[in-house]
């Protein structure tokens, strides 16, 4: 078996339908099946599912392709990993595949990556690392630790690196370019090196900590890359996905060493911000990996106001948030030295709901002793309550409530009913604005409707593809022409042709993807009678008729010559009496 019929086994055995529902929610309507797309903000159900075609695609933000496409996507995957992990449920054994993967226009930067990886790690083992060994030691990063957080070390000479680099034939500009040196020098000079990695494990960059007593910055990161881009970087992101996975929530964090620390006693399932601030991109990653989420930020002051703001960013995603709250100023790694093992995972097993968190919070923004202060402290306690899903949490919290503040239940729970209203209407309101039209396509006339029609039952018709070879159709727009040929390509050299297949094909050929989504999505029938399709050959002839005629009328136009004149006038007669 070769490895392309190994790939469409992989890809027959298994239902697209089955794996995008064991990551989304999907209800049947009709043949298809439809859910809320996780590739862009959405709270509609604008993804549709086909088992017949085994593939899916996206109304509104037009993610498309088959059940390859979904999971790479979905779990930031390569292709390789994505096969190995579908392989795994059709009881396919990918091990001996050779598939070419598409060469990565950033793969020299990658390289130069893993090569600086190797040899920081390789310090730490040399007579020049004993003082770093030392202090990780005393910090309790045992080589266990070392080991799986690739930790290694920059050494006191300046520019180790960058002539090594330079020696394997890297240039100095591409070097500054990608953060590995600077102004000649190795960028991390007598640092202990943690290594970044994106969202599929490749590592993009480095942070580096002083690890004796020096008056500098404590971490120095790599600059903003070409591969790099600090906002949409989370520190353990693609290594805490099994354990994630496995324990159906993550934990959030602020620095390395909790990361560090919480998986050195079973808490793979962390990931950390590298402080406390948390853009828009990371939060959607993050949300990727699961929709439990807890956050562990420090507990020092930051910490709290990090637990408030991130905690309501991610509330407004639709995640199920908790926070755990550390006393003292600590962080989760003193925290667990301190403590141990069994005290963290109480911390874990019993972290608050967030809106229970907030509520608790707010006590202290208040002057409760002024009247004008409590209205507002009972208001914005109702309005976090608003936003509880469950009718007995609110309850509980209502009455005591009432207690504390000694108002008439009925009364608060009148004021509550208004927020729950005005909630309603606000998610209505949302709703409205992002259900915007399916992606307005070009205005389409006669010609290319008919073009994409031709090019679909390439897919599904054989003999439409045995014409275009004898006869051949010349399509109007290059990227058709470019598709058609490729169909015609694969078909002959595999013998066979689906929807769902081609979009593998089309892994290593993107540029073709829109026109191939295109003529996907435009909902052409699948059972037409072979007259039909004729008759959408012949208009894509007429098309391309009827502009080479209006081609040629211009140049008569801008042509003075007489000779030439009459010469283009009985072109465009031959043409028009053929057609
Ligand atoms: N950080 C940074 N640059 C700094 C300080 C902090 O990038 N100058 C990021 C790091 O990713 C760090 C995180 O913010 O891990 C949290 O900072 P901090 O709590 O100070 O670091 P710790 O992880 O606690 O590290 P350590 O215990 O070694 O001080
Ligand atoms: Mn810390």
């Amino acid at each position: 078996m070769n490895d392309r019929n190994l790939v469409d086994e992989i890809r027959r055995k298994i239902d697209i339908v089955d794996i995008v529902s064991s990551y989304i929610p999907l209800t049947q309507k009709g043949k298809n099946f439809f859910g809320v797309c996780p590739f862009h903000d959405d709270t509609n159900p604008s993804m549709s599912v086909s088992r017949e075609k085994q593939i899916y695609r996206c109304f509104s933000c037009g993610a498309s392709g088959n059940v390859f496409n979904f999971v790479m996507d979905y779990e930031h995957l390569g292709f390789r990993e994505t096969l190995k992990f579908l392989g795994e449920k059709a009881n396919i054994n990918v091990d001996e595949l050779h598939i070419s993967t598409k060469p990565n226009k950033n793969q020299k930067f990658y390289d130069a990556y893993d090569f600086g990886l190797k040899f920081y790690q390789n310090n730490l083992n040399t007579i020049d690392g004993k003082q770093a060994k030392d202090y990780l030691k005393k910090r309790q990063i045992n080589d266990e630790l070392i080991k799986e957080f690739g930790i290694g070390l920059s050494l006191k000479r300046p520019d180790d690196l960058t002539k090594i680099l330079l020696g394997k034939g890297y240039n100095l500009n591409l070097l500054n370019l990608i953060g590995l040196s600077s102004q000649d020098r190795d960028t991390y000079i007598d640092r202990i090196i943690f290594p970044l990695t994106d969202t599929s494990g490749k590592v993009v960059g480095f942070s580096g900590r002083i690890y004796k007593d020096q008056n500098i910055n404590k971490y120095l990161n790599t600059k903003e890359t070409p591969i790099f881009k600090k906002g949409e970087l989370i520190y353990h992101y693609a290594e805490s996905k099994d354990s994630v996975r496995q324990k159906k929530e993550v934990i959030v964090m602020e620095g390395f060493m909790d990361v560090i620390r919480a998986s050195s006693i079973g808490y793979r399932n962390t990931v950390a911000l590298m402080g406390t601030a948390m853009t828009k991109e990371q939060a959607n990653l993050i949300k990727r990996l699961s929709n439990n989420i807890i956050i562990c930020f420090d507990g020092d002051e930051p910490g709290q106001h990090a637990n408030l703001v991130n905690g309501e960013q991610f509330a407004s995603m639709g995640i199920d948030v908790k926070v755990i709250e550390l006393h003292d100023g600590l962080d989760p790694d003193t925290y667990i030295l301190q403590y141990g093992q069994e005290k963290f995972k109480a911390l874990v097993e019993n972290a608050i709901n967030f809106q229970d968190y907030k509520i608790s919070s707010l006590k202290n923004n208040y002057n409760l002793t002024s009247d004008e202060e409590k209205v507002a402290y009972i208001n914005s306690v109702l309005e976090t309550t608003s936003k509880i899903n469950d009718e007995i949490h609110r309850e509980i919290i209502l009455k005591k409530l009432a207690i504390e503040v000694n108002i008439g239940y009925n009364t608060l729970e009148k004021r509550l009913q208004a927020f729950l209203e005005k909630n309603k209407n606000e998610e209505k309101k949302h709703v409205l604005s992002v259900q915007i039209e399916p992606k307005k396509t070009k205005k389409r006339n006669k010609y290319i409707t008919s073009s994409l029609a031709v090019l679909y039952y390439m897919l599904i018709k054989n003999w439409v593809i045995v014409k275009y070879d004898r006869e051949g159709i010349y399509f109007p727009e290059e990227n058709m022409r470019f598709l058609a040929s490729e169909i015609s390509y694969y078909y002959h050299k595999y013998g066979t042709i689906t929807i769902a297949d081609f979009y593998t094909y089309l892994n290593e050929k993107e540029n073709l993807l829109p026109i191939y989504n295109e003529v996907i999505s435009s909902n052409f029938d699948d059972n037409p009678k072979d007259e039909a399709i004729l008759d959408y050959i012949k208009v894509v002839r007429e098309g391309v008729l009827k502009s080479e005629i209006k081609r040629l009328e211009g140049l008569i136009r801008n042509t003075v010559d007489p000779l030439e004149k009459a010469r283009i006038a009985e072109k465009i007669r031959c043409l028009k009496i053929g057609s």
